[in-house]
């Protein structure tokens, strides 16, 4: 069996709120055990709503930022507390796509320029072997080599994707982590920039940690799928256990609510009051406040992950779900 290119084992991020000089500090559990690993050509998808905490994991995933506790096995190193001659290529190894390459991409810097930044910085190629690995890498997601010296703004979104995608490649990381890559393109352009990441995928045997609330675009790039809320884990399995029979609650009202991936005879769920804050959970099991199926013991005792046909759920009433 071949060892996963990265293995999180219960990574927590707890953010300190500070309230004033003479006020005790807040704790907000952004991301509260989450666990996962990726094999070399595989894309696990994490998906949830808005604040769920799916960012702060991506942060903590490509080494921006330290856990508050947990672990992080990159390429069987330890990335949390790497030795000091492993720091580097730790930080080659994964690289992170996001949503608005605009906003990342420097205007006033020529596309050849940002693509041969990480080359300067991380290697000792010569000027002409930089342009040439950068028009090569041009050419690998789709770019004309001749655009080496246009601007960022004298491209689509999609280009601009495409550009960003093209750095984070420069030095061949082995974890690409992309948080929602495709959510800010028209849907014809998604499809194209969903295609290329399936193919550099291919190509290259890159493991994909895949953020995005899109349960359509979830289905059509992902193996695995980690279904978040309120920073926990509900759910997390392979794509077609979860698509054919989602056990939790909150992943069937997801589910429910992607019109490309329901079928007439599913009803659809809608889910009733207010995402809680983070800064002040539900006891019990996390979703309770909205779960349309709540029960006595689910406000009072939190549920376990555990596995129920072929899936890790957090729910006590998972196998009141399983289809007959
Ligand atoms: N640096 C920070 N300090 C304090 N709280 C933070 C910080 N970063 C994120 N949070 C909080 O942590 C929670 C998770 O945020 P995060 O950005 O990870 O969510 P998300 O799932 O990426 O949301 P979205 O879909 O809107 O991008 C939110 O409640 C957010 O307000
Ligand atoms: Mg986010």
């Amino acid at each position: 069996m071949s060892s996963p290119v990265v293995e999180a084992k219960n990574l927590k991020q707890v953010y300190e709120i500070k309230r004033g000089m003479f006020r005790a500090s807040d704790h907000l559990q952004a991301v509260g055990g989450v666990s996962f690993a990726i094999e070399a050509g595989k894309t696990l998808a994490v998906v949830g709503e808005s604040g769920c905490g799916k960012s702060t994991l991506a942060r903590m995933v490509t080494l921006i930022e330290h856990p508050t506790s947990g672990e992080l096995i990159l390429n069987g190193m330890d990335a949390v507390h790497p030795k000091p001659s492993e720091k580097k290529t730790l930080r080659q190894m994964v690289q992170l796509v996001f949503q608005n390459p605009y906003g990342s991409l420097n205007p006033r810097k020529k596309i050849g320029a940002i693509l041969e930044e990480p080359l300067i910085i991380n290697t000792k190629l010569t000027a002409a072997e930089r342009r040439e690995r950068v028009r090569e890498m041009m050419v690998k997601v789709g770019l004309r080599p001749d655009y080496y010296n246009r601007y960022p703004h004298m491209f689509s979104g999609g280009q601009r994707q495409r550009i960003a995608i093209a750095r984070a490649l420069m030095l061949s990381p082995k974890l690409v982590v992309a948080d929602e890559p495709v959510s800010a393109l028209d849907v014809s352009i998604q499809a194209q920039v969903l295609n290329l990441l399936a193919d550099l995928q291919k190509e290259l045997g890159l493991a994909y940690l895949f953020i995005s609330h899109d349960l359509g675009v979830v289905r059509y790039i992902a193996d695995d799928v980690l279904v978040m809320y309120l920073g926990n884990v509900v759910e997390h399995g392979p794509k077609e256990k979860i698509y054919a029979n989602a056990l939790h609650p909150y992943t069937q009202a997801l589910l429910s609510s992607t019109p490309t991936v329901t079928d007439e005879k599913n009803e659809r769920i809608i889910l009733k009051g207010e995402l809680p804050s983070p800064l002040n959970p539900p006891s019990g099991c996390v979703f309770s406040t909205r779960c349309p199926f709540v029960k006595d013991r689910c406000r009072a005792e939190r549920p376990a992950s555990r596995e129920v046909d072929g899936r890790s759920v957090a729910c006590h009433f998972a196998e009141d779900f399983l289809s007959k």
